[in-house]
């Protein structure tokens, strides 16, 4: 777990005060010897002749990651906020917070929370010692969610990963798989996978509650299901925000907001355990590759 260098992260949780963390504050890159969960690919012997570990922190892009995290989850049913619903006696948020951090490549995590759990969930990441998490308000939309995490980035971040709090079980192989795209030069990375359903294109029914007709059956190798973590140049996702943000029109992830832009967007491979967590049976599956996780790894 990344750990913060310098004062402890504490904005305030009103309205309208300025929630930018410090530059100063962010993490310090872990070592794999400071940090057991670690479990990143070592550096290949070549790359370590090339670069001490202190000269290779030093020369590496900051890293953020921006955790959305102020839905509702309608769709999961009453109850509390989604990402504070509980997987196998933890929160999904702390979940989430800890796959991001775990990532050698991520040195500071933003979580965006409902406005009205503010408090809920900075108390929440102190039970679970994640104190030095920043914790900001978010807004109607995902997309708003997003760009007030971003807004709340030190100036030095150079890139940044947004990963829903939804998709909590994400291996930190991906997360660095993404990171490493971007720092090797990708403007925008989206993990994803081969969808293995037929999808076919359907438009509005004739009649209200009549079927709806097919208009085409796209090639299914061709397809691909999106998750999260998506990263980006931070100037890339702050330009689409500003810009394609403001035209209205939602964006259902940021790569498509980056899509409009004219920017090339770039898949790398996703992973199962990445999922999102969306309905009720989603919370079965989560828990049963938790369990499963704890009986082989330990944890
Ligand atoms: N999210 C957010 N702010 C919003 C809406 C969504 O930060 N106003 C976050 C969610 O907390 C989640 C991620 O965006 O981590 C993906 O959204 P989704 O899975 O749709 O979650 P919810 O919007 O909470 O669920 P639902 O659509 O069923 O209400
Ligand atoms: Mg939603």
């Amino acid at each position: 777990m990344c750990r913060a260098t310098g004062q402890q992260v504490r904005p305030a949780v009103t309205e309208g005060a300025d929630h930018r963390v410090p530059p100063g504050t962010l993490c310090a890159i872990p070592t794999a010897a400071e940090d057991t969960n670690l479990n990143a690919q070592p550096m290949s012997p070549d790359a370590a002749a090339l670069r001490a570990p202190s000269e290779q922190a030093a020369a590496d892009p900051r890293t953020a990651a921006v955790i959305p995290a102020a839905g509702r989850g309608v769709r999961l049913g009453p109850g509390t906020p989604k990402a504070l619903r509980s997987l196998n006696g933890t929160p999904m948020l702390v979940h989430a917070v800890r796959a991001m951090a775990q990532a050698r490549a991520v040195s500071l995590v933003v979580v965006v929370a409902p406005r009205e759990s503010l408090s809920a969930v900075r108390n929440l990441l102190d039970e679970h010692s994640l104190p030095e998490v920043p914790v900001v308000p978010g807004g109607e939309t995902r997309q708003d969610s997003v760009r007030l995490g971003l807004a709340a980035l030190p100036d030095d971040v150079e890139i940044v990963l947004v990963h829903d709090a939804a998709r909590p079980l994400v291996p930190a192989e991906v997360v660095d798989a993404v990171a490493g795209a971007v720092r090797d030069g990708a403007p925008a990375v989206v993990p994803a996978l081969p969808v293995s359903d037929t999808v076919k294109r359907v438009a509005a029914p004739l009649q209200t509650g009549g079927p709806e007709p097919v208009v085409e059956t796209p090639d299914r190798s061709r397809l691909r299901a999106v998750q999260t973590p998506q990263g980006f140049a931070r100037a890339t996702l702050a330009a689409a925000h500003a810009r394609i943000g403001r035209e209205g029109e939602g964006a259902t992830d940021d790569a498509g907001m980056v899509e409009r832009l004219g920017v090339q967007v770039v898949v790398v491979p996703g992973s199962e355990q990445a999922f999102k967590v969306t309905r009720p049976l989603d919370l079965v599956l989560a828990e049963a590759v938790l369990a499963r996780r704890r009986r082989t790894d330990g944890f």
